[in-house]
């Protein structure tokens, strides 16, 4: 079992409770909890990456799907209902690219919708009820990969790992990172390079936090050393998480990915893609069917907050790319090691 003692989110209290998280971006100089009560400080904390990683988005998602419910004062169920799903849709649309806050939230939507409920409370409570079991069975699907993953760790390897794909952007344990926690578990000895990750760092920022804090012996790395690396042999394997992955296990993630898949490639380096089972969309049928989410250019334009470029430049800031299914080694999922992905996952 993976080591993990973070949990970057809790629900506090009954139906009529509230969200808590870690802010992301105050990691890793400081560790401060956000109290949620309402969806709308959800959206921003999902747009703005306080709540990030394709997974934990997801039971965010869910969870806010409770918090509309407990802010609903339409006492008329139909009106209650339509409410619920409009303030849900929004909610889902806080960022396009990860397929988990859509599919999360929908699976909210359909207890709401299927259920015939004495009244609102009791509706509530189920609402609960299932983002619990959401939350829950995140935890249960992150430490199955790692403990497949973890399989495709040799002893003394070389790891290079990309964004955060850690505790922090799931329930727990995390994808990618599952995988690396159970394999030091296993006392195998390994060491991980570390993707700072620009624009906005998770690497630098939250997996170099995450991986010292569970005592790993890790590397930050600029993400343009990569390839330097495995040019000199100084890389066993990648192991990257993913925001949705299509019918054809086109893979979209962290801006980056696509170019390790590229190296790995030519490197002859097993590159690996962790991601539980609500990861993949196999509505989506390729990856020039994802939609990649664009954000400000003022991400590209400074560095941690602080003006880099002239102040004429302007900034291309795609948040993900899309590696095609051809340079994907394996697929660690919840289910197994796919080497292929089929209909079925
Ligand atoms: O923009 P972010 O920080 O939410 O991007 C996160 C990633 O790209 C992760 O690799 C992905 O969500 C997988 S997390 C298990």
């Amino acid at each position: 079992m993976p080591n993990s003692i973070l949990q970057p989110l809790k629900w506090r209290g009954n139906e009529n409770g509230y969200l808590q998280f870690i802010d992301q971006t105050a990691l890793p100089l400081k560790k401060i909890y956000i109290s949620c009560h309402n969806e709308a400080i959800l959206y921003s904390a999902i747009r703005s990456l306080k709540v990030r990683g394709a997974p934990l988005i997801g039971v965010a998602g869910a969870f806010g799907v409770c918090l509309i419910a407990k802010n609903i004062r339409t006492p008329n169920p139909t009106g209650f209902l339509k409410e619920l799903r409009l303030k849900s849709e929004r909610l889902a649309s806080a960022r396009p690219t990860a397929v988990n806050l859509s599919w999360a939230i929908k699976r909210m939507l359909a207890v709401a919708q299927k259920g015939s409920f004495r009244n609102a409370a009791a509706l509530k409570e189920s609402l609960l009820i299932e983002a619990k079991r959401i939350l829950s069975e995140d935890i249960a699907m992150c430490e199955a990969i790692g403990r497949y993953g973890s399989k495709l760790i040799k002893n003394n390897s070389n790891i290079l790992t990309h964004c955060n794909a850690g505790t922090l952007a799931t329930g727990r344990f995390g994808t990618a990172l599952s995988a690396i926690y159970a394999a030091k578990q296993q006392g195998k000895k390994i060491h991980v390079y570390v993707d700072e990750t620009r624009p906005l760092l998770q690497g630098a920022r939250l997996t170099a936090w995450e991986l010292t804090q569970a005592g790993i012996n890790c590397t930050l790395i600029c993400d343009n050393m990569a390839g330097p690396l495995m040019a000199q042999g100084k890389i066993d394997c990648v192991i990257v998480g993913a925001d949705r992955i299509a019918r054809n296990g086109d893979t979209a993630n962290k801006t980056g990915t696509y170019g390790l898949s590229v190296l790995a490639k030519a490197h002859k380096i097993p590159f690996y893609v962790a991601a539980p089972v609500s990861t993949f969309d196999l509505k989506t049928k390729s990856g020039r069917d994802i939609v990649i989410e664009h954000r400000e250019e003022k991400e590209v334009l400074e560095f941690a907050g602080r003006r880099t470029a002239p102040k004429e430049m302007k900034a291309y800031n795609p948040a993900f790319d899309v590696t095609p299914a051809k340079f994907i080694t394996a697929f660690i999922t919840n289910n197994g090691i796919r080497r292929q992905i089929k209909t079925k996952i």
